[in-house]
């Protein structure tokens, strides 16, 4: 089977607290954003990816394109000031219907396997999410007073990639910016309409990387992986 993946990473990395894009940074001599983009390259089943940017890391994000010689990118197209605007003019790239991946920049440790699952998933439901059992107890709380206990058994952390019917998330998306939603993930935009999106487990090694702290963890995780090669 065959796929795209569309890139968001025209973020700022606020809570990185560092002067350039988080996705900028280096992790064992080479970007964040590269250590995720390679991943796709990699893969067989990608087909192409589109990369959504911020218009001042244009130049930077060229030059690594050159540098660690990345053939698969199709388009770099400059993003919205939030994720959800820019995932959809990435989208917007997309021609013909297809299964499209939609993969944050900022998780440069998803494994190949998950990828082909998603797609499969998607392609006979529709929607599929990457996603892992939460660990902690989860409350509902109201000015500082627990509410309830939520029962876990129930409750998935979502990460990314999530996978989709190329037709069904541009709807989606097209719905939300005329309705002026604004979800905290894009599968979100497809349930609202009822769309049926499922759930592939995947591991807790495909963190987002937020905060300063992250990079340790990173740098842990590939330094294991190095090992093992
Ligand atoms: N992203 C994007 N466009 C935005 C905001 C975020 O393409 N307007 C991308 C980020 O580059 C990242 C992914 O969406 O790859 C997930 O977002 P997040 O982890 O929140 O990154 P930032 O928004 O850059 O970080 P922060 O929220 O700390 O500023
Ligand atoms: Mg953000």
């Amino acid at each position: 089977m065959e796929y795209h993946v569309v890139i968001p990473a025209a973020g700022t990395g606020k809570r990185m607290g560092m002067e350039k894009n988080k996705l900028l940074v280096y992790i064992d001599e080479i970007p964040v954003l590269v250590h995720t983009l390679k991943i796709f390259e990699k893969d067989n089943w990608c087909k192409s990816i589109t990369l959504v940017i911020h218009k001042q890391d244009r130049k930077e994000i060229r030059d690594l394109v050159e540098q660690f010689q990345l053939r698969k990118i199709a388009a770099m197209v400059e993003g919205g000031s939030e994720r959800q605007q820019s995932v959809y003019k990435g989208l917007q790239q997309l021609q013909s219907e297809c299964i499209v991946l939609i993969h944050d920049g900022a998780r440069p440790f998803v494994k190949q396997k998950y990828l082909h699952q998603l797609v499969e998933k998607a392609n006979h439901y529709g929607g599929a999410v990457l996603a892992v059992p939460v660990k902690d107890t989860i409350k509902k709380v109201r000015n500082r007073i627990v509410e309830e206990t939520i029962d876990r058994s129930t409750l998935w952390s979502i990460q990314t990639p999530q996978a989709f019917q190329l037709h069904l998330i541009m709807n989606a998306h097209k719905k939300a910016e005329e309705d002026g939603y604004i979800g905290t993930d894009d599968a979100s935009l497809l349930e609202r309409f009822g769309g049926k999106v499922v759930v592939v487990e995947g591991d807790y090694e495909n963190f987002k990387i937020t905060t300063p702290e992250d990079l340790i963890f990173a740098n842990a995780i590939i330094q294991r992986q190095k090992g093992n090669e």
